[in-house]
């Protein structure tokens, strides 16, 4: 894997890869790797010819500066990992490579970034739509793909790439699961196994609300799922919806896809997770 730390490296061997007509496949990361991060890479190597994983800790998205603090770096593991996933190129760079310490601007794509984590996280999509913009003008990727776990960032870079018609193809690549059914995160490393044995009441009450999914149901089908989660001791819920999978309004009787979202503290670690209800997969 060949490894770059500067903008300008990086750039003259995708001037290379490009001459040699191959199509480019981009997995954006902040590193900490886990097999969730490596299912975007095998999917990027079924699909593209060469895959570009970025590992870049984007300061711009953390609003809490404890949070980025102590936001997992393990990049001799990260590293690692990535070889044995076959994946291309590894760009890492710091962050003075990426922002010149002076950036105010910023895409306003509406009110999808206002809503649920926007709501919970002022300003978090503001800083993600800066990186990964940034991302993808410098790597120009045929392809990218993101995980479905961050189903709302999802949606808010597709709003970005359609308003900039940004020439890229994105794919939503499904929620890697622990074997107890815990959503991967960079954050679970911060669980103590306290903390994780109750954090499953996310994936329990998801699984519940999908199994008893009916549009006629969904007001009851919310409470039951707040009572279940507010139940659970140690897990501090902050929101659970059940929404338009396209707008994340609530979701009304002719949406196309709904889509339930959970956020919840489990001690201090904060968790998300969702599950497409309808169309059933
Ligand atoms: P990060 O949290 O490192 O996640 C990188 C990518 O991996 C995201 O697309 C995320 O949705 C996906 N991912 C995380 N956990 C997953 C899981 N359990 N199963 C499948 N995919 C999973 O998301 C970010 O970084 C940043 O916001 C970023 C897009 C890199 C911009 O800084």
């Amino acid at each position: 894997m060949k490894i770059f730390t500067t903008r300008e490296a990086l750039q003259k061997h995708l001037l290379l890869t490009r001459a040699a007509n191959k199509t480019i496949g981009l997995v954006p990361t902040m590193g900490a790797l886990h097999q969730g991060h490596l299912s975007l890479i095998k999917q990027a190597k079924d699909h593209d010819d060469e895959i570009v994983c970025t590992i870049f800790v984007n300061p711009t998205q953390f609003n809490d500066p404890k949070d980025l603090e102590k936001y997992p770096r393990t990049i001799e593991a990260d590293i690692q990992m990535l070889e044995q996933a076959n994946c291309d190129v590894l760009f890492n760079p710091d962050e003075k490579e990426m922002y010149d310490g002076n950036e105010q601007w910023h895409l306003d794509i509406g009110q999808l970034e206002n809503l649920l984590e926007g709501k919970f996280r002022p300003g978090h999509y503001q800083g993600v739509t800066q990186i990964v913009y940034k991302l993808f003008t410098l790597v120009k990727p045929d392809t990218a793909f993101f995980g479905q776990k961050d189903y709302q960032q999802c949606l808010v870079i597709s709003k970005m790439v359609e308003l900039l018609k940004i020439p890229v193809k994105l794919i939503m690549c499904p929620i890697k699961r622990e074997p107890d059914g815990l959503a991967m995160s960079s954050r679970n490393i911060h669980l103590t196994p306290d903390n994780h044995h109750h954090a499953l009441i996310l994936s329990t009450t998801l699984n519940w609300v999908k199994s008893n999914f009916d549009h006629g149901k969904i007001t009851t089908l919310k409470k039951t799922a707040e009572s279940m989660i507010s139940n659970e001791p140690g897990i501090e819920l902050e929101y659970f919806e059940i929404v338009d999978g396209d707008t994340l309004l609530p979701a009304v009787e002719d949406s196309k896809k709904i889509v339930a979202l959970v956020a919840a503290r489990a001690g201090k670690t904060r968790l998300i997770d969702n599950v497409i209800l309808s169309p059933k997969s």
